[in-house]
């Protein structure tokens, strides 16, 4: 167990920043920024239903997850072509580089674009031609998840993962996200199944919004690794045992939850029981354009509400490495990095 030292106050916020981090729940279409969006809209002569990036801006008043959702799928509007997707990708990945990220797995909803008409290949070719650059210039490791949008139908995400079969070396796994409630899990267990036997990794969101027993129905029926979310499960004390003595990850977006409403406020967020029950609880910015923030800001302003100290740092970021889909080797060195951040404070205290 590596010992954390104490971190004076008003250093911690240096650390958070500096210590290497992997992001596990990013949307890359939440990534979309409003300036972003309105030269996307110019460049391919998209009309949006906003004058200017203000007012789009001054949308972004959330009251759950639906009121979210109408506008984040009104602003991928605007991507057309494949350098669309390329751009979309790069700005994040030069702001997740900034954040110290050296590890991220971005989810795409190829769903939102096809039903416009857009080619899968432009999709996935776009966004994976970022990925690869990120690695050579930018040193960021960066993987693709495909997420099925759960208000469709099954048929609709299994029609979704054959039109994505012929790109299966460019994305490493599948995912369930859009409008929770009414949507169980179990609702795609056969995509998911299919998606197994392909050999690709298995997350879902379940308990954002949504009940304990979507969280129980992501793990006994999909078989997910890991948890998109999951701050529900704080209402299930069996539940609760299950994931502290499996480890399942869960992807928190603390932003995210005080953005559309699921705790009342950013310090009644419930991050440090959840890892004071020995959860695997990782930080994430899920929809940064969107909710205020990317994953700096997510681990500043958490820990300044909640109050959150040094060691539950150092588990936040080596359990983001831990719950990562990356190689043993990666995350050693990623931990190795982590640790020598960590060592670095204490010396300077
Ligand atoms: N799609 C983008 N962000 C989402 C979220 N927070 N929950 C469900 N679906 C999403
Ligand atoms: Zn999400």
């Amino acid at each position: 167990m590596f010992k954390v030292h104490a971190v004076a106050p008003h250093r911690l916020p240096q650390l958070l920043r500096e210590m290497p981090k992997a992001e596990l729940h990013i949307h890359i279409e939440g990534s979309l920024e409003p300036e972003l969006i309105f030269a996307l809209a110019q460049r391919n002569g998209v009309k949006l239903p906003y004058a200017n990036v203000e007012a789009l801006r001054a949308a972004y008043a959330f009251t759950n997850l639906q009121s979210f959702l109408d506008i984040y799928y009104a602003g991928a509007s605007v991507l057309l072509h494949e350098q669309d997707f390329y751009d979309m990708a790069w700005a994040y990945l030069e702001r997740a580089k900034a954040d110290h990220v050296v590890h991220t797995e971005m989810f795409f909803d190829p769903q939102t674009h096809t039903e416009r008409g857009v080619p899968m290949a432009t999709v996935i070719n776009g966004l994976h031609r970022a990925c690869v650059d990120a690695q050579a210039q930018l040193g960021v490791s960066a993987q693709l998840i495909l997420c099925f949008l759960r208000h469709l139908s099954e048929e609709a995400a299994l029609q979704t993962f054959k039109d994505a079969l012929p790109f299966k070396d460019k994305f490493i796994g599948v995912g369930l996200d859009s409008s929770e409630v009414g949507h169980p899990p179990e609702k795609f267990k056969n995509v998911f199944a299919l998606a197994h036997a392909h050999g690709l990794h298995l997350v879902a969101h379940a308990g954002e919004e949504g009940p304990p027993a979507y969280m129980w129905s992501a793990l006994d029926v999909l078989h997910v690794e890991r948890i998109d979310h999951g701050v529900q499960a704080v209402h299930d004390a069996a539940l609760m045992a299950r994931l502290a003595k499996d480890r399942t990850p869960l992807t928190v977006c603390p932003l995210s939850n005080q953005k559309l409403c699921v705790f009342p406020d950013l310090k009644n967020h419930n991050i440090g029981q959840l890892l004071d029950a020995g959860l695997c609880v990782t930080i994430n910015s899920d929809d940064p354009a969107y909710f205020g923030g990317y994953m700096n800001d997510n681990f500043v302003q958490t820990f300044e509400a909640t109050g959150l100290n040094a060691q539950q740092a150092y588990a936040l970021a080596s359990n983001s490495f831990e719950g990562s889909f990356a190689t043993e080797q990666q995350k050693n060195q990623w931990l190795h990095a982590l640790k020598q951040t960590f060592q670095k404070f204490s010396e300077q205290d």
